[in-house]
């Protein structure tokens, strides 16, 4: 852990306060806090009974489970282990029997604005045939699959289908790099690869497939048997004989039916690679049933979902919030949700607002970096602003990925939530599953910028080093006490690193760290998130590990040495700021600008455009002490352009601070 400065930080007083209005908490799954409290009581008093209660309640089992919470090899818990079930089972073929089989199960909104409707007894037969497609070509329960597509049916058809059969997907966003890809597919041993020829963004295609063949092409992917390609757009496209297939030709003969595949409650879903504080990515396995229950129950209880409500999840299923909240959760609930293909200013920055209008979407849950970039752009173009379209459908919206500063939050309630919408600031991580500390839209009152309380059954609370409970009021550590079920399992491959990570010896080995710091109202006993205290940067929602972007960094080889800091960011949160070193002169004037342009794409082919850095500045050396240490806190001031105030005494060359001050 770096440091805990930025929890010590006064967290500004807020004291709007903002009640759910009576007629939302009159319908609502938890209406009032008394219910809130109820709930959470229950947890507490019998928290086996509790977690064994909603698991029944909410999932379909094939076998049931007797065991509700398996404790006998900390951290390591077992939740409902000795239950079957499956859950492409829970979101499909439950909708089929309830009323649901005509009921859109998903609007797709391709880049250009074609719409695409696939209900569920439709997603459930695509699902099947894929399914029997994927069978057919040799893959069986515990495979790995890599899946690297665009937003589409069929990426929400492959993860399913994979689950269908039990194997264990692994998406990888799109955005990551050809190197990045390798990595994921040799660390999890995947023995397929589904992909598309290209994807299609804000007017452009971007490739997909030649990212894949490029990938395979670094070596050591012999266990990749298959390549399943989704045709997109018809862009030229390499094909290996043998290896490559079509997902179109794949499917053509496959049965509509496909017997689900009966898994352990613990068998693993699927792993989702995350940024921690080595340059290795961590890959976050996930359970089948505690999973589950926790996707479907957080839609019921944070998004309150109706049978009649059009949910909108703006994430992409390349990261965990595509998992949770357009995958799985929706689907188990036989919610109708959109999936949109683009990206928000394409054709213009009024895109979200239309498509509300048109869909009459009736819950948007996106970034906070969304909200702020559309913001600027309908202060820039009026024609954008959300009063231009009729969104009057909605009736709650969310927030997820980074802090929500309250200012964004003001904006968002009045001009897209008119000023009646509750807002769920929703505080998760991919480790977690699901929403931990949230709203309730039907309970709790809203306050700008704080998640305010831990959902029922979910024990967190703020710490100090030691691992002692702190008062309201004082920062500390975020922690959670007690296990849940949709808890992160392991570290795919390694187990001593999950335990190291999350549940630290110097913590006693039985608090779940979260790696982010929070800080309690003296009076309300809400929590506010101050951010990361490991070394991860939140960049416009997306996580990335300072050390991962320091090691592609100095794999150029004109690198010597790289630290990389985040700086406040007034779109992005966070943004990217490098201080480097080269092996020759310090670069001055248009020659640093170039190798700046120079480094910065070449950690785009590195991990991904996303990691690009917004700044590099260039050093004879890094400060650091005498003993070698690079000082980041110092870097951090440095980045942030103000003056250092701190001690610098133990700083072995503080000239090169001077240096250092100047962006490229
Ligand atoms: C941050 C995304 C403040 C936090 C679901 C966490 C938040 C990391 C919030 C996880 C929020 C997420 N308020 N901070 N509402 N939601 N974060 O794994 O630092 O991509 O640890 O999961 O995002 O990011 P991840």
């Amino acid at each position: 852990m770096s440091d805990l400065q930025n929890t010590q930080d006064d967290v500004k007083a807020e004291n709007r306060i903002f009640p759910p209005p009576a007629e939302f908490a009159a319908s609502a799954a938890i209406s009032g806090m008394d219910a809130y409290h109820a709930l959470c009581k229950e947890a507490e008093q019998d928290y086996e009974g509790f977690w064994g209660r909603l698991a029944k309640e909410n999932l379909t089992w094939h076998k049931p489970f007797e065991s509700v919470l398996n404790e006998s090899n900390v951290p390591f818990y077992r939740w409902f282990e000795d239950g079957l079930l499956n859950a492409s089972y829970n979101c499909l073929d439950v909708n089929l029997q309830n009323g649901n089989a005509e009921k859109v199960a998903l609007i797709f909104e391709a880049d250009d604005g074609t719409v695409t409707k696939v209900t569920y007894r439709e997603l459930h037969a695509k699902v099947c045939q894929f399914a029997n497609g994927l069978k057919s070509l040799g893959i069986v329960k515990g495979d790995r699959v890599v899946i690297y597509m665009p937003m589409s049916v069929e990426g929400v058809v492959a993860m399913q289908a994979c689950a269908r059969i039990g194997a264990t997907h692994s998406v990888v966003f799109g955005g990551f790099s050809a190197k990045s890809l390798q990595e994921r597919i040799v660390d999890v041993g995947a023995v397929a690869v589904i992909t598309a020829d290209e994807q299609v963004r804000g007017g452009k295609h971007l490739p997909l497939k030649s990212i894949v063949d490029e990938a395979i092409a670094m070596g050591d992917c012999e266990k990749v048997r298959n390549v399943v390609i989704y045709r997109r757009t018809g862009g030229q496209i390499g094909f290996t004989a043998g290896r490559d297939l079509w997902m179109h030709e794949l499917v053509a003969n496959q049965a509509a039916e496909c017997e689900p595949e009966w898994v352990d409650a613990e068998h693993p879903l699927f792993i989702l690679y995350t940024s921690g504080s080595t340059g290795k990515p961590k890959g976050v396995q996930h359970s089948t049933g505690g999973y589950l229950l926790w996707a479907k129950l957080t839609m019921k209880w944070t998004f309150d979902i109706k049978p009649d409500d059009v949910f909108w999840c703006t994430a992409d299923i390349g990261w965990v919030t595509g998992h949770s909240y357009i995958a799985y959760g929706p689907l188990a609930m036989g919610a109708t949700e959109i999936v949109f293909e683009g990206v928000p200013t394409y054709p213009n920055a009024g895109r979200f607002w239309s498509m509300i209008e048109k869909h009459k979407a009736t819950i948007f849950y996106t970034a906070p970096t969304a909200i702020r970039s559309l913001i600027k752009a309908s202060d820039a173009d009026p024609a954008v602003h959300p009063a231009k379209y009729d969104i009057s459908s909605l009736r709650l919206l969310g927030s997820v990925g980074e802090p929500i500063n309250p200012e964004a939050w003001m904006w968002y309630h009045r001009n897209v939530g008119q000023e009646r919408c509750p807002i769920v600031d929703t505080f998760w991580q991919t480790e977690t599953g699901g929403h931990m500390m949230t709203p309730l839209p039907g309970a709790t009152p809203l306050v700008p910028g704080s998640c305010t309380l831990p959902l029922p059954g979910i024990m967190a609370a703020i710490v100090d080093e030691t691992g002692n409970d702190l008062p309201n009021g004082q920062g500390g550590i975020l922690v959670v006490k007690r296990p849940w079920p949709s808890m992160i399992r392991t570290i795919w491959g390694d187990p001593e690193r999950f335990k190291k990570s999350y549940f630290p010896e110097e913590f006693g080995g039985k608090l779940y760290l979260a790696g982010d710091g929070a800080i309690r109202n003296k009076d309300t006993a809400y929590f506010t998130i101050t951010g990361r205290i490991d070394d991860v940067l939140n960049v416009s929602g997306h996580r990335m590990g300072t050390m991962e972007i320091e090691s592609a960094l100095v794999a150029n080889p004109l690198v010597a040495e790289a630290a990389v800091v985040g700086k406040p960011d007034d779109t992005t949160g966070e943004a990217i700021c490098a201080f480097v070193v080269l092996k020759g002169a310090r670069p001055t004037g248009d020659e640093a600008k170039k190798i700046a342009t120079e480094l910065r794409n070449w950690v785009a082919k590195e991990i991904g455009p996303i990691a690009k850095p917004k700044e590099i500045r260039f050093g004879d050396n890094l400060p650091k002490t005498r003993s070698g240490k690079i000082m980041r806190r110092l870097l951090r001031v440095l980045a942030k352009g103000e003056a250092i105030t701190q001690d610098v005494s133990t700083l072995e060359n503080p000239a090169i601070l001077e240096q250092l001050k100047q962006a490229q």
